[in-house]
This record gives C-alpha cells, sequence and structure tokens, in this order.
C-alpha cells in the first residue's frame, strides 16, 4: 500500500457521484453521502477510488461541462467537504484519483463568455477552436466533423453585434467548447488544476478522453473515416479495418503535453499517477501513452468491449499484454463504467459480438440476466486473475444490470437529445445504488425521488440484502478482492497461459502458486489434477468439473 508503485498492481473502485449516495437529501448523490460510504469501498479490499467530476458545472454533461477545475459544485459540497473527503479516504486506507477534463470546458466557463463577448478574432477566441464558416455568408460549419453525442461538431455564434458569425467546435456537445492546446493559457491553466488538486493530497487523476486534445492544423474533413474503428464480418469473423491517423483524435502531438503533466506528478512526493480515458483501438497507438515519461495506466476498453469468448478474451488479453509489455506499463483491465451498458448486461446478450457495449447497439438483442450474472462472476475471477491493475465500477459489486427501460422523459443523457431521440444514451448504467429497503429509493436518499428512477425490482440487489448472503455477488467480490490482496502472485506480474483446455477456456498460470481457469464455454471441463480451488464463481459439477460460464482460482 506505501509502495510508490501501488498503481502497477491496484483495484480501484470508480465512484459515480451523483449515483453513489446521497447525504444533503436533495436525491442527487454528494460528497458528503460519499464520506458516509466510505465503509462500504474500503470493506471491498479496493486499493483507491477515482471520483468522477464534481467541480462547478451546469451539468450539461453530468459534470463533464467544467466552469472551474479548481472547486467543487455546490450541489456535491465544498471546496473543504472534498478536501475532508480526501483525509479520510485515506484514513480508510483509500487513494483518491480525481477526473481532469482537459479537451473542453462549459461554455459557461468564464474564458468562453470572454470569447463570446469580445468577438471575432479576439485574443479571447484563440483558447478555444472558432473558426468562420463556409459557404457565401458563412453559413455552413468550418468541416465535417460530427459531435461524439450526434449531430455536427460545430454550433454558430452570435456575434456582439446581433449577427450570426463564427463557429466553435465542440466534439461533445455544443455546452463543451472544445479548448485550444496549442494556447499557452490553456496549457498552464490545466497545469495549475493538477498542482492544485495534488497540494490537497490528491493521488492522481483519470484524464477524460485523453486521446482528443490535438487537432490536426487547417481542421481536415474527416471523409468517410470511422473512430473507434468499427468491426466487420468477413468470412464468420469479426475483424476491424486498417488503422489510419484521424484529424482529432490521437493525434501524435498530444504526447508532449503528457510529458510535460509526468513531471509535473513526478514533482510530487510520493509521486502522482494518471490513468489515460483513451478510446485507442489499435493497441500499439495505446502503448504510445505508456511510454515511461509519460502516463502512468490506461483503461483497457479492448477488453472491455471483447464479448463472452473465450477466442475473443484471449486475443485482446494477448495483445494488451504485448503492448504494454514494450514500454514496461501495466494492464488495468476494466468491464464496465458510467460510458457502457453494464458487463452484466452485455454478457446476458444471446449473440455475443465484438464492439457492443452501447445501448442502442444491444436494445433489441434478447437476453437472459441469470446467464449474464453467470458469467459476471466468472469475469471478475478473470479481470482479477491478470497482471496489472483492475477496475470496479460502482453497483457491479452488487450485480446491477443495465436498466434498459428508462422513461423517455427521465433520460438526461445529452446523446437522447442530440440524436434525435434514437439512441437512449448512458443514462441505464447510472441508475443510483440501493443501498438498503425493500423499495425505492432504497436507502440512496432521504428525498422521495433520485434524479434517475431506481426499478421496482431491486430490494435483492442492496447492499443490505447480499452483505452476508455467501451466494450474492458482494460477497463475491469481497471474497476475490480480498483474496487477490493476499496472494502475492497477483496483480503486476507475469502470466503463462496453459494451453491444453481448448479454445473456449481461458487456463492460465501466475507464478507456481496461483491459476485461473475460466470456462467461456457450454460444456463443463475437468480441472487440472492435483489442485486445490481457493475460490469458485459458482458450483462445480458433481464429479468436480468446471461448468460452462464459470471460473477458478487454483493453488495448482
Ligand atoms: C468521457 C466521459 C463521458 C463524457 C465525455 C465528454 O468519455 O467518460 O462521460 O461524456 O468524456 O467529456
Amino acid at each position: 500500500m506505501h509502495s510508490e508503485n501501488w498503481w502497477r498492481s491496484a483495484v480501484i473502485y470508480q465512484v459515480y457521484i451523483r449515483s453513489f449516495a446521497d447525504g444533503d437529501g436533495d436525491g442527487l448523490g454528494d460528497i458528503a453521502g460519499l464520506r458516509s460510504r466510505l465503509g462500504h469501498i474500503a470493506s471491498l479490499g479496493v486499493d483507491a477510488i477515482w471520483i468522477n467530476p464534481w467541480y462547478p458545472s451546469p451539468m450539461a454533461d453530468a459534470g463533464y461541462d467544467v466552469i472551474d477545475y479548481r472547486d467543487v459544485e455546490p450541489r456535491f459540497g465544498t471546496l473543504a467537504d472534498a478536501e475532508a473527503l480526501v483525509t479520510e479516504a485515506h484514513e480508510h486506507g483509500l487513494r483518491v484519483l480525481l477526473d481532469i477534463v482537459p479537451n473542453h470546458t462549459s461554455d459557461r466557463h468564464p474564458w468562453f463568455a470572454e470569447a463570446l463577448a469580445t468577438g471575432p478574432a479576439s485574443a479571447a477566441r484563440e483558447r478555444y477552436m472558432f473558426r468562420p464558416g463556409r459557404g457565401e455568408s458563412g453559413e455552413l460549419a468550418p468541416n465535417d466533423w460530427v459531435s461524439t453525442f450526434g449531430g455536427p461538431a460545430w454550433t454558430r455564434v452570435v456575434e456582439p453585434d446581433g449577427q450570426p458569425g463564427e463557429w466553435y467546435l465542440h466534439l461533445f456537445a455544443p455546452e463543451q467548447p472544445d479548448v485550444n492546446w496549442e494556447h499557452a493559457d490553456v496549457r498552464g491553466d490545466f497545469a495549475d488544476t493538477l498542482r492544485f488538486w495534488f497540494d490537497r493530497g490528491v493521488d492522481g487523476f483519470r484524464i477524460d478522453v485523453a486521446h482528443s486534445l490535438i487537432k490536426e492544423p487547417g481542421l481536415p474533413d474527416v471523409g468517410d473515416l470511422v473512430y473507434p474503428r468499427k468491426y466487420v464480418e468477413v468470412d464468420g469473423e469479426f475483424v476491424l479495418p486498417p488503422w489510419s491517423p484521424h484529424p482529432h483524435w490521437d493525434r501524435d502531438e498530444v504526447h508532449e503535453v503528457y510529458r510535460e503533466w509526468r513531471a509535473i506528478a513526478d514533482s510530487y512526493s510520493p509521486p502522482r499517477v494518471f490513468v489515460a480515458e483513451a478510446w485507442v483501438d489499435e493497441p500499439e497507438r495505446l502503448s504510445h501513452y505508456l511510454r515511461p515519461d509519460e502516463l502512468h495506466t490506461a483503461f483497457n476498453f479492448g477488453y472491455l468491449v471483447a464479448p463472452w469468448s473465450g477466442p475473443e478474451m484471449r486475443k485482446t488479453i494477448d495483445e494488451t499484454l504485448a503492448e504494454h509489455g514494450t514500454v514496461g506499463a501495466p494492464p488495468t483491465w476494466v468491464l464496465s463504467n458510467h460510458d457502457v451498458v453494464r458487463h452484466l448486461s452485455r454478457y446476458a446478450r444471446a449473440e455475443q459480438i465484438p464492439g457492443r457495449h452501447r445501448l442502442r447497439e444491444l436494445l433489441d438483442m434478447p437476453y437472459d440476466l441469470a446467464v449474464g450474472e453467470r458469467r459476471a462472476r466468472a469475469a471478475l475471477l478473470l479481470t482479477l486473475g491478470l497482471p496489472g491493475g483492475a477496475y470496479v465500477y460502482q453497483g457491479e459489486e452488487l450485480g446491477l444490470p443495465e436498466v434498459e427501460d428508462l422513461p423517455d422523459e427521465v433520460l438526461q443523457d445529452p446523446t437522447w437529445e442530440r440524436s434525435g431521440h434514437t439512441d437512449r444514451g448512458r443514462d441505464g448504467c447510472r441508475v443510483p445504488i440501493p443501498w438498503s429497503g425493500d423499495a425505492p429509493p432504497y436507502g440512496f436518499t432521504t428525498a422521495a425521488t433520485t434524479w434517475l428512477p431506481q426499478p421496482e425490482d431491486w430490494a435483492p440487489l442492496t447492499v443490505a440484502t447480499e452483505s452476508g448472503d455467501p451466494a450474492s455477488m458482494l460477497e463475491l467480490y469481497r471474497q476475490a478482492l480480498h483474496l487477490r490482496r493476499a496472494t502475492k502472485e497477483l496483480g503486476d506480474g507475469p502470466m503463462a497461459w496453459r494451453t491444453e483446455a481448448g479454445e473456449d477456456v481461458l487456463a492460465f498460470d501466475r507464478g507456481e502458486g496461483f491459476a485461473c481457469v475460466v470456462n467461456t464455454g457450454s460444456t463443463p471441463v475437468p480441472l487440472p489434477a492435483g489442485a486445490t480451488v481457493l475460490l469458485a464463481s459458482g458450483d462445480l459439477t458433481a464429479d468436480g468439473g468446471l461448468p460452462g460460464d464459470t471460473a477458478v482460482w487454483l493453488k495448482p
């Protein structure tokens, strides 16, 4: 725990603060709620928490539209509450990572207000990506870029003289204008923000869309380039088209920024750490972010989007280990977060297709949650058995499924509006956590309602119900995390595949004293002779075999 290299093996629990616990009775999670529930997180046996943005924000994108990077949103608490949280988390043995959002600010950020007020060609506009439009009177967007949330990535402003004028770039919602990373003010201000929180004892940052900051000079059209790439079926196999450079994702110049940030993190004692949210689907490209003088870790989205399939998972694990190995960085295994369909619901689908992680890609596919739950249990042992670190997204330890039937009128993700009501977006994985009781709000708040409604059938999934029930998902998480912590072979280090078991079976050794076997198929397989079962994700067969959708940790 005290080692400077803690991050190489860490399990980090993601706190989606709006939905974790409400301390002030307004139906929205906050710092007071989180402080009161730190015991739950510590009892799981994780090493750190990552907290989604808690800064002042109009919440056009759930806090990823920041007005002031060095303060706290009043609905979440105060700066003093934040400082107390950091201290208390440390007392619980938990390190704290915050979420920094460097690609864009809120459109209510003072810089943007100034840019709008001062008009075209002003110095204040240089901090953002303003451009004149195309067409005779500038009525067409400067290029063909599209927003991640749907629609064009450009919005035209009304100039101080009341006339339609320039356009500004927003790779996300119009309320999230992209900043100009060629500008010294931008670089300087984000460096100050890092120091501000590091000075307050924060142990590191998750970097939001870390691969987006730099844009190709001249802002050329993207044409028909798709990013991240989409799997295509060729002769019954799913493959990615070849990688090619993109005008605004994963530009080489972004690495300069991270070298600067690494130097700042290294100037602290103990050194602070970073994890990149970089949806870079080419493992070799991702490894560039992890060079020794850049970021420490990056979420492994290749693993996240892999379907429940032995060959597909083995492929992504091998690619990950090979590419991380070239730069000496530990992988981080992640199954769910606040942007994707919860993995229990993805694995529940009758058909398992690589790359599908959005609700719009899964909604029409038949599913069985009991199957999803078995697979999610097995996936936990796989995830925690692999070399490196891992992430747990709040609620997965309770076996929460995606809420796929939220009524239209409660949806808040900007994707819903921006897609013209064709994409329901990410709210289904953001529903407040059930803590106790038989009915909503399940102890989440003292208010009558929560910011997103909770399902009526979550009573069996509360922390209180699952605690002490040996068959529950929660107790499996607790056991696995504690055992992982006590097992010296786990975390960072080598692994070696066992190949005798067939393509549906993922079996590997971690040193001499530990092995993991995962059966992703449907036929039971025998376990290695003479091994002792340390932990199993489900019952073994009567003759000691490993059934389908089941995993074990073994002492060989
Ligand atoms: C990241 C966040 C996501 C947010 C987006 C824009 O992908 O995880 O929630 O909408 O960035 O900031």
